[in-house]
């Protein structure tokens, strides 16, 4: 589509060899005689770029550069200024514009000009398109999914990123807990000042201690110089305790106080320093039962479970799945200059109906290493791997009764293996056996079975 250049002036002979320099391009042409018939045009056509005279009577060109950068998609604006008004020619700059050129116009420097203007246009455009594709597949912020689950988890991310309370950030391995957290910094005002993430479970707690608050000089062997801590790096911003459930009692004490007074102190260091962060922890441990274990403090608990925020396993939201794989395909074709391959239908339907307990990072893996060995540009079945079509109600090795057992001795053994799927969950081993948890607590206790 040809771009529609709108040529502004009062005179009608500098209209006249605007229009001119112009006749024999691709542009199509719009002319105005005035400010005002400008912003005619400019209501009535989509214009992408606007030559319009600085001084004229009645509305000039400011008003006309401040109408059409008003416009939900505004065009490019260059203003013709007569030798001698530069400072108008800057404000213009400072208003928007995009260009100005002195008068008397030459007509080949015009025209490069707006050739480059036209070059800037294709560009804005593109970016558009692009930013929109991006923005319907992204339900928000880099998460792509668009069912019910995920409509229902960036509604609660919008309605909590303004406030500053403490999210607990819940999920199995691999939900994507630390996308969300990600997505809740930058929904939030605090968006242009820090997102530290710290992988507490990584580091042993000496190591730990001093990665959030910093350490001084001296304070240990092998602290040669003062270090700023996590915390202090997050001021302002957000910090994000990633497998929150792996801190050792000791530590949870400390990391209480900050939550408490918002004050650090570094190690081996007396002053204290008060830090302005908002806390994101996350955890794939069922923290309720740590906490009735002794295993976490309760306190500490409540203080970063002040909203929670609960992230779907990939098998409950399986709507997701094409348009994830959809996505992993797109970016793994980018990053190796590839096609991006077509899936066909069967493979789709696999894909399906997986139980993927490892969720999106599996999903996410088993793409790039399918990829990785991709002949032709259409993924099938055969590319998948073998694993993948077990039946979902296997969970390995299938459970065989001999007769002759007491219910207790099935029930206990049910009870071990559907608490060795869960991976000693009890909430979600109980919500698979279909009773409370409470129930499956007392009934572990009745039959002794040990805790895992
Ligand atoms: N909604 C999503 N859209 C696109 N990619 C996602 C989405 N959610 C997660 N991912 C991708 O899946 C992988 C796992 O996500 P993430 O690391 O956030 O999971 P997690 O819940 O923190 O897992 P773990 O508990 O194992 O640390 C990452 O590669 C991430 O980019
Ligand atoms: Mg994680």
């Amino acid at each position: 589509m040809n771009l529609r250049l709108l040529l502004v002036d009062d005179q009608e002979e500098i209209l006249e060899g605007l229009r001119m320099a112009f006749k024999r391009t691709d542009y199509e042409l719009f002319t105005a005689p005035s400010g005002e018939q400008a912003v005619q045009v400019l209501n009535s056509e989509k214009i992408d770029i606007v030559l319009t005279d600085l001084r004229m009577e009645g509305l000039d060109g400011m008003g006309v550069l401040r109408h059409a950068t008003s416009l939900p998609e505004p065009p490019v604006v260059i203003i013709l200024t007569a030798y001698g008004t530069i400072e108008n020619a800057v404000e213009a700059l400072k208003e928007g514009a995009w260009h100005y050129l002195t008068k008397p116009v030459n007509v080949k420097e015009l025209r490069i000009l707006v050739e480059k203007a036209a070059e800037h246009c294709n560009l804005v455009q593109e970016n558009r398109n692009l930013r929109e594709q991006v923005s319907r597949r992204f339900g928000m912020d880099g998460m792509v999914g668009e069912t019910a689950e995920m409509q229902r988890i960036y509604e609660q991310v919008r309605l909590i990123a303004p406030t500053r309370a403490n999210v607990l950030l819940l999920g199995e391995s691999g939900t994507g807990k630390e996308v969300l957290a990600k997505a809740l910094h930058h929904a939030s005002p605090r968006a242009r000042k820090p997102f530290v993430a710290v992988h507490c479970a990584a580091l042993p707690e000496t190591l730990l201690e001093s990665e959030l608050f910093g350490h001084e000089r001296g304070a240990f062997t092998g602290a040669v110089s003062r270090r700023q801590g996590r915390f202090e790096m997050a001021h302002g911003g957000t910090i994000f305790l990633d497998e929150i459930g792996e801190v050792p009692l000791s530590m949870q004490v400390k990391l209480l106080r900050v939550l408490e007074a918002r004050e650090i102190q570094r190690v081996g260091g007396t002053e204290t320093i008060t830090v302005d962060v908002r806390i994101l922890a996350a955890t794939n441990r069922d923290l309720a039962e740590d906490v009735q274990d002794g295993r976490f403090r309760e306190d500490l608990y409540y203080r970063l479970n002040v909203v929670s925020i609960t992230l779907p396993p990939l098998r409950q939201r399986k709507g997701d799945i094409p348009v994830l794989a959809r996505h992993f395909l797109e970016e793994l074709a980018r990053e190796n200059h590839r096609e991006v391959p077509e899936v066909s239908r069967e493979a789709l339907d696999v894909l399906t109906k997986y139980h993927w307990p490892g969720n999106i990072r599996e999903l996410s893996n088993v793409l790039e290493n399918t990829f990785v060995f991709l002949r032709g540009n259409v993924l099938t079945p055969e590319d998948l791997p073998r694993s993948m079509f077990k039946p979902e109600t296997d969970t390995g090795g299938g459970l065989h009764f001999p007769l002759g057992l007491s219910l207790e001795e099935v029930e206990t053994e049910y009870l071990r293996r559907t608490l060795d799927h869960c991976e000693g969950n009890r909430t979600r081993a109980a919500e698979m056996l279909k009773i409370s948890r409470r129930t499956l607590q007392r009934r572990l206790k009745e039959l002794g079975v040990e805790a895992g």
